[in-house]
C-alpha cells in the first residue's frame, strides 16, 4: 500500500495537488470528496504538516480552513509567523472518519501507521518541491511520519531538531541546509482542552521555538 506510482517523477506542486486526485495508494480516498494537497507559497521557507484533512477542508479542498485552521492562523500570529508565507500541508491528503448521521458532522478517526506511510510520497515531494528551512510538525501524526513512531510530541514539543538529520529516512526529506524542524501539538488539542487558554499558549511558545529564518 503506497502513494508512489500515483506520484509524478519531478512534477511541480500545481502537478501534483492535480495528480493527488487520482490517488489510490491506500483506502481512505474511498468516502471522500477529494484528497486535500498542501497550499502556500513555492518559495516558502517554513513548512507546517498537520494530520489530516478534517471535515471542512474535505468539503472545501483546502488545508486548515476550519475550525483548527482558526486556531492555527492565530497561533501563528501570535508567534510572529504569517500563515501567508508559510506553506501548509497534511501528512495524510484524505479524510479518514467514521461514517455520519444524515446532516451530521463525520467524526475524525486519526491515520494509522499504514496510511501515514503509503501517503509519504506526496508529502516527500511536497519536501523536495519547498526544501524548507524550517519544519513544523503539528500533532503525533505529523512528527510520527517525520520522525518515526518512536517520537513523543508530549516530551519532546518545542525543541529546535536538527532537520532532516533527526528523520526517521532523512534522505526522503530533501531541505535547506541547517534546516530545523520543531514539533508541537495539534491545534485542534486547542479546542478539545478544558483550559483552552493555556493550551494555545503552549503551542505559540512551542511555536516561538522556530528560530528566525
Ligand atoms: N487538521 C489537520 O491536521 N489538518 C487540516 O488540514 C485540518 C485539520
Ligand atoms: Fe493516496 Fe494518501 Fe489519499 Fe491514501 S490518503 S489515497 S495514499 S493521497
Amino acid at each position: 500500500m503506497t502513494a508512489e506510482a500515483f506520484v509524478p517523477e519531478g512534477a511541480a506542486l500545481d502537478e501534483l495537488r492535480r495528480a493527488v486526485q487520482d490517488c489510490r495508494g491506500c483506502p481512505l480516498y474511498e468516502d471522500t470528496t477529494q484528497a486535500v494537497f498542501g497550499e502556500g507559497p513555492g518559495d516558502a521557507r517554513i513548512l507546517v504538516v498537520g494530520e489530516q484533512p478534517g471535515d471542512i477542508e474535505d468539503r472545501r479542498g483546502h488545508p486548515f480552513v476550519g475550525p483548527a485552521g482558526r486556531v492555527l492562523d492565530r497561533a501563528l500570529g501570535a508567534a510572529g509567523l504569517d500563515r501567508s508565507a508559510v506553506y501548509v500541508t497534511n501528512a495524510v491528503k484524505h479524510f479518514k472518519h467514521r461514517p455520519a448521521a444524515p446532516g451530521k458532522r463525520r467524526i475524525h478517526q486519526t491515520p494509522d501507521r499504514t496510511e501515514i506511510v503509503a501517503c509519504r510520497p506526496w508529502l516527500v515531494a511536497e519536501f523536495a518541491r519547498i526544501r524548507p528551512h524550517r519544519v513544523v510538525a503539528l500533532g503525533a501524526t505529523a512528527a510520527k511520519a517525520l520522525l518515526g513512531p518512536a517520537f513523543r510530541v508530549t516530551r519532546d514539543h518545542g525543541v529546535p531538531l536538527p532537520w532532516p538529520a533527526s528523520a526517521e529516512n532523512p534522505a526522503d526529506f530533501p531541505s535547506a541546509e541547517d534546516a530545523v524542524l520543531v514539533a508541537t501539538i495539534h491545534p485542534s488539542a486547542v479546542l478539545r482542552a478544558d483550559d483552552r487558554d493555556a493550551v494555545f499558549d503552549g503551542l505559540v511558545a512551542d511555536l516561538r521555538a522556530v528560530p528566525k529564518v
